[in-house]
């Protein structure tokens, strides 16, 4: 177990949207924060500090891992948030595009795991928080890849907080529904996913409305009040879900519906049917 006072934690994609909103209010409660992402932030951090770290590649975040640990001593808490969401139908997508869905969102964790582990272990204490998606917990329509990657989050955290249990360590994962944060415009559409895609019309009425949602979605800080709370609760759950009720219910509905009925439920709220 971690000392509840003053850790150390480093937290991925802290540029913009849930990483920034934890490195702001992890910082304010009193914790050494290290705030990374690819591009330098547009203002200085106030209270934390940043630092460069590309989830996609080892020597980046081998990097940043040992600049902490040479300024600290030690990585308490790890907040593995950077993610981006990719969109289109299935057959519209790349296999390169789906394969770098999975660099950042599935194996950039795998990444900064692998680096901080080891010193971790050492000190037989440490906590892993893993920003999943309620896209973990449910396919969504023309977020396959996306979810797909989120569903692997979810398989790996529940593998991982087995294997590094007795050594301490703790891992846990956060569903957020939506949030209002700037995924919305770093939302990369599927190369194939124009003018010329059978999946046209049904697409952009999807798209539209997961637009909307995340722009009506809960603000970042409720996303990082969330993380606070686990990082100076004891023990940890598998997983929390963040975010208004009736989207964490759609979840729970999941396991209460017929399938079928589910599926028709979620297609309904993206504006599809199956005729
Ligand atoms: N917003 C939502 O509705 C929502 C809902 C559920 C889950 N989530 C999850 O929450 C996490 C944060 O998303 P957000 O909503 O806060 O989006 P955001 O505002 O777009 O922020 C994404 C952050 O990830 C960083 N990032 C992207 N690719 C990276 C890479 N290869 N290496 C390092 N950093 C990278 C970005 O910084 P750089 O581009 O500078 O690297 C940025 O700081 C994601 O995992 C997302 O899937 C979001």
């Amino acid at each position: 177990m971690v000392a509840s006072q003053g850790r150390v934690v480093l937290i991925t994609g802290a540029s913009s949207g849930i990483g920034r909103a934890c490195a702001q209010l992890l910082s304010e409660r009193g914790h050494t924060v290290y705030g990374t992402s690819r591009q330098p932030l547009t203002e200085a951090p106030k209270g934390w500090h940043w630092l460069e770290l590309d989830v996609t590649r080892d020597e980046s975040v081998r990097r940043a891992v040992d600049a902490v640990l040479a300024a600290e001593g030690r990585i308490d808490v790890v907040v593995n948030n950077a993610g981006y969401a990719l969109a289109g139908s299935l057959e519209d997508t790349s296999i390169e595009e789906a394969r770098q869905q999975f660099e950042t969102n599935l194996l950039g964790v795998l990444r900064v795991c692998k680096a901080v582990l080891p010193s971790m272990r050492e000190r037989r204490t440490g906590l892993l928080i893993h920003i999943s998606s309620l896209g973990g917990a449910v396919g969504l329509p023309f977020q396959g890849l996306y979810s797909a990657s989120k569903f692997a989050l979810e398989g790996l955290t529940e593998s991982l907080r087995q294997e590094v249990a007795p050594f301490g360590i703790q891992a846990t994962l956060v569903q957020p529904g939506d949030v209002h944060t700037r995924i919305t415009e770093n939302r990369v559409l599927a190369s194939q996913s124009g003018p010329g895609s059978a999946y046209r019309a049904p697409f952009e009425t999807t798209l539209k409305t997961i637009e909307a949602d995340e722009r009506d979605g809960v603000p970042p800080e409720d996303v990082a009040r969330t993380v606070l709370e686990l990082l100076e609760h004891g023990s940890v759950r598998v997983r929390y879900s963040v975010g208004k009720l009736v989207q964490r219910a759609a979840v729970m509905a999941k396991w209460m519906l017929p399938s079928r009925a589910f599926e028709a439920l979620v297609m309904s709220l993206y504006g599809l049917s199956r005729d």
